[in-house]
């Protein structure tokens, strides 16, 4: 695949291992996390921008550099959370399309909340392939979004318009569950089987 200039918005657990697998895979790859001026610049110079800031920080990036994601491929990878570490928007409506609202010509694409930060630098689990589902409304931006996925090395998987976001946000909260509540530790994900 030929290298995309993506950026970063986030540098911590997600950002940096999503910036060491995306460089792996080829790409130039910028993460920035709360310097304004450099977050313009990264958002200015990049094609692909990932999301990965705590949830309740997405007002604040909006604000702040909103107006520069129209016509990007913005990729969600946020977990609705609020303080309480409970699903914040409910099942009727998704952090994802929340995110679309508030950045109307940006192109979001909802992908990687059901994966750990451990493993998104390889997609991978043991050897073996960790899926990525990846939902959203613009067919291209989508499909960069497989493509980059796989490159890691996930199993990408289409899953559908943006609106899936409302299956994906509660998987992923699913996913932090059996991590960090049930007692499993991050070593585990979720992968579709297919017969
Ligand atoms: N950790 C996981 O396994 C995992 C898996 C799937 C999805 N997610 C989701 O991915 C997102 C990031 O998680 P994380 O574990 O990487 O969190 P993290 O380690 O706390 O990193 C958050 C990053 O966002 C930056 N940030 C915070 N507020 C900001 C703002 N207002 N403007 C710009 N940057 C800001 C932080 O900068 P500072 O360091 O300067 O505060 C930091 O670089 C969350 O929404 C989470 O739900 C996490």
């Amino acid at each position: 695949m030929s290298s995309t200039k993506i950026g970063i918005i986030g540098a911590g657990n997600v950002g940096s291992a999503l910036e060491r697998g995306l460089k792996r895979a080829g790409n130039e790859v910028r993460a920035v996390a709360k310097d304004r001026a450099a977050l313009r610049d990264m958002i200015a110079w990049a094609d692909v921008v990932f999301l990965a800031v705590p949830y309740l920080a997405i007002d604040d990036v909006v604000k702040a550099v909103g107006e520069g994601l129209a016509g990007k491929t913005v990729v969600d990878v946020t977990n609705a959370l609020d303080e309480k570490m409970s699903l914040a928007v409910g099942f009727g409506t998704s952090g994802g399309e929340e995110l679309q609202r508030k950045v109307p010509k940006a192109r979001v694409v909802k992908a990687l909340n059901t994966v750990f930060a451990q493993h998104m630098d390889s997609g991978r689990l043991g050897g073996k392939p960790l899926t990525a589902f990846v939902a959203g409304d613009d067919a291209s931006a989508k499909k960069k979004v497989l493509d980059l996925a796989s490159s890691i090395g996930f199993d990408a998987v289409d899953a559908g318009p943006l609106k899936n976001a409302r299956l994906l946000e509660p998987a992923g909260y699913l996913n932090i569950q059996l991590g960090y509540v049930l007692g499993m530790g991050t070593q585990v994900g979720l992968s579709l089987l297919r017969g």
